[in-house]
């Protein structure tokens, strides 16, 4: 195969908070294929930046009581740290708040408008008297016109899900200043998307192969006209008024562009930024930025999640497109990574597994890499970490079946010298590569890896079956020597095709086996007889499963003493309710827990949980609460309704997979559930009313 030229960008984090464990999987999923392609031969240039602009930015920093570059800075300068931890290793790293993406942004929108896709209208928009700017439908609260519930945003309510325009809030007040928000008309620009020109490419664009069928199937609701042959595929509002922190729109004073416009923006601004640093020539690309970008021949690939696919296979497209550039080949959409089956992670609050204490805790990069990419796929779905398998796994797979054939084989390898032909495994060994090399190529990272695994599997058995230790007490050295030497061989074949996954590892393994770095044309052809090998060293760790206990604990409990443990059943005994008593606490620790007395006006099961029921509470606020109980397993919702009981209601609220989590209902049971299974709700005495407090 001629040699590709790739050019390859991950979703331009928001430059709000630290990376998450979400962002980490992404950059993975990239990295692994970014890897896999140069090991292919192929020219990649790999960048990331920061996608500093918007409004929510430009308000954090604001109570930060700092300017927006000063606060993105501080985020930006924490990225390194992340990204070498975990080997993601990005040509260039750059921001949406540039020169670069200052000059090429505007281009566009020249470009577009020299092509009549721009339009002006003006709008009426929620305007804060007080803080002087217009609002946007984050900023916007007020009561929901479906349910009542008080305090939800502009845009959808979080308690009964309906979903409507701010205008529709009743008692609106601005999230800023708590002021009542005023009705007010302004100048907008809006990119064309309803125009016919725009609606031909995107139908055109979509169907070529760009994207995943299952995401072809998700957009083309856009793109199919309805009864009377009009598309869901409106104009984009494109822009937004002082005071914002963004790119000034050319010839418009006081208006910039809305941050959607100029992010994706940003992939081209960060591969100029490459390429202008002589990033690019260093990396053997004798072209300028504006030589590459203009090939045909190269392809522009975007890794993202799932929740921005509108932007990436409608809006950007068509932006390069109408603008005379190249449009992206491929844009590869993930799923969403939810630790421990549980919350899918807010954007702005990493939740679950935090990749730096991850990385403090001393466990290795590469256990999450390789565990993460064996639940990874081509495919548009959700993700799961869960402790215990990723114990299990790392465990068995690679520190099991992998690392252990070299330290296992290499011993009955006299001076690590390499005995025999090999003839016969060279066919086998250049099957797998091409078959792991497929997979790669098509992200089935899960797929290559139990591939990968099965064949060590083959080997441990030949290595189990020859017996080599057998072999030497029978003074059979040298047909031992010849077995181990197959392994070894094998080994060596593993490590290439695990490489793109495990780049640290494979380095180690490169020098155990004392050959040149391994790379997918390299990689069947046999070390040979008489190559030596080096002197082996342990290559991985086990995982400890303390370890994980330390990762998940809550970060309160972080230093203190360890949190009480269930002692076992039939134990000492003398521990009450099967658990240790917690660290004291004294009075002042107690009233910031705010206990009420809740009326449990509906109760109902959650479709998709075994565990959980979804209870409607009244805890006398003029509103109800949702709060989600893990209590599925004692109660039948009808027998729940009517009952009072006890609430934590100051409880931040938590987002869980099923919907917002409004407070916790208290329930006793057993510290080991096998000793006495059971969970009992509390019932307060007859008498007591919703919204008492409990003290
Ligand atoms: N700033 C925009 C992207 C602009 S691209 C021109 C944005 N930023 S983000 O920080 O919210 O998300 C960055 C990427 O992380 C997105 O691809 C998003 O889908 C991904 N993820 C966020 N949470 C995730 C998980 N829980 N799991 C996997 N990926 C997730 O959107
Ligand atoms: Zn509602």
């Amino acid at each position: 195969m001629p040699q590709r030229k790739l050019f390859v960008t991950t979703a331009l984090p928001y430059a709000n908070g630290r990376f998450h464990i979400g962002h980490i999987m992404e950059y993975i999923q990239a990295d692994i294929w970014v890897r896999h392609q140069r090991m292919g031969g192929h020219m990649v240039h790999f960048v990331g930046a920061d996608d500093a602009h918007g409004a929510p930015i430009m308000i954090a920093a604001e109570k930060a009581g700092k300017t927006p570059q000063q606060f993105v800075a501080e985020i930006a300068a924490g990225r390194k740290e992340y990204l070498d931890g975990f080997h993601i290793r990005f040509d260039n790293w750059h921001s949406t708040d540039s020169e670069e993406n200052t000059s090429l942004a505007q281009q566009i929108y020249r470009d577009l408008k020299a092509n009549g896709l721009i339009a002006s209208r003006t709008i009426e928009q929620f305007f804060d008297p007080a803080k002087n700017m217009f609002l946007p439908d984050r900023f916007i609260k007020g009561e929901c016109p479906n349910c009542h519930a008080r305090d939800q945003y502009g845009d959808n309510c979080e308690v009964c899900s309906k979903v409507y325009s701010p205008t529709e809030l009743i008692e609106p007040y601005s999230a800023l200043s708590g002021a009542k928000p005023v009705l007010r008309s302004s100048e907008h620009f809006f990119f064309k998307l309803s125009d016919p020109r725009c609606l031909r490419f995107l139908t055109e664009w979509t169907a070529s192969g760009a994207v995943q069928p299952e995401v072809l199937n998700k957009i083309s609701e856009w793109l199919r006209p309805d009864d009377s042959g009009k598309t869901a595929l409106g104009d984009w509002d494109i822009s937004r008024d002082a005071p914002y922190f963004g790119i000034p729109i050319p010839d418009a004073p006081g208006k910039y562009f809305y941050v959607w416009l100029d992010a994706p923006v940003g992939y081209l601004a960060s591969l100029k930024n490459h390429f202008d640093k002589g990033g690019a020539k260093a990396a053997g690309e004798p072209r300028s930025y504006e030589e590459f970008i203009a090939d045909p021949a190269v392809e522009q690939v975007h890794f993202i999640g799932k929740d921005i696919i509108t932007f990436h296979t409608l809006f950007w497209p068509a932006m390069l497109h109408f603008s005379g550039r190249k449009v992206p080949s491929k844009v590869f959409v993930h799923g969403f990574l939810t630790v421990n089956d549980g919350e899918k992670m807010s954007k702005s609050r990493g939740t679950g597994l935090d990749p730096l204490k991850y990385l403090s805790l001393g466990m290795n990069s590469e256990w999450l890499r390789y565990y993460l990419a064996a639940k990874l796929s081509g495919r548009n779905e959700d993700i799961d970490f869960n402790p215990d398998d990723f114990l299990a796994r790392v465990n068995s797979d690679l520190v099991g079946k992998y690392v252990n054939i070299a330290s296992r084989a290499v011993k009955f390898v006299p001076g690590g010298k390499l005995v025999g032909s090999f003839s016969a495994e060279q066919d086998r060994s250049t099957r797998l590569l091409d078959e792991i090399r497929n997979l790669y190529e098509g992200r089935e990272y899960g797929k290559a890896l139990r591939e990968i695994m099965a064949y060590a599997d083959a080997v441990n058995e030949r290595f189990d079956g020859a017996a080599p230790w057998k072999l030497l007490k029978e003074g059979k050295q040298e047909e031992a020597a010849l077995v181990c030497s197959e392994c070894l061989e094998a080994f060596k074949v593993m490590t290439a095709c695990l490489k793109p996954v495990l780049p640290q590892l494979a380095a180690q393994a490169e020098v155990f086996l004392q050959c040149a770095p391994l790379d997918w044309a390299n990689a069947a052809k046999p070390l040979g007889a008489g190559h030596v090998v080096g002197k082996y060293e342990h290559l991985m760790q086990r995982v400890d499963a303390r370890q994980l206990d330390a990762l998940f604990e809550a970060p309160e409990a972080a230093g203190q003493q360890p949190s009480p443990r269930p002692s076992p059943a039939g134990g000492r005994g003398s521990e009450p309710g099967g658990e240790a008593l917690a660290p004291q606490i004294t009075i002042d620790d107690f009233v910031k827990i705010d206990l009420r007395i809740a009326k449990i006006v509906n109760c109902e099961a959650v479709e998709g949980s075994t565990k959980l029921l979804r209870l409607t509470l009244d805890v006398g606020e003029g509103r109800t609460r949702n709060v989600f109980s893990g209590i599925a397993c004692a109660y039948k919702p009808e027998q729940l309704v009517g009952k009072l009981t006890v609430v934590v209601a100051n409880l931040a609220p938590r987002k869980m997979k099923f919907g917002v989590s409004e407070g916790m209902v208290l329930a006793a049971s057993h510290g080991d559930e096998k000793a006495s299974p059971g969970i009992y709700v509390l019932e307060p005495s007859p008498g007591a009313q919703p919204g008492m407090r409990v003290r």
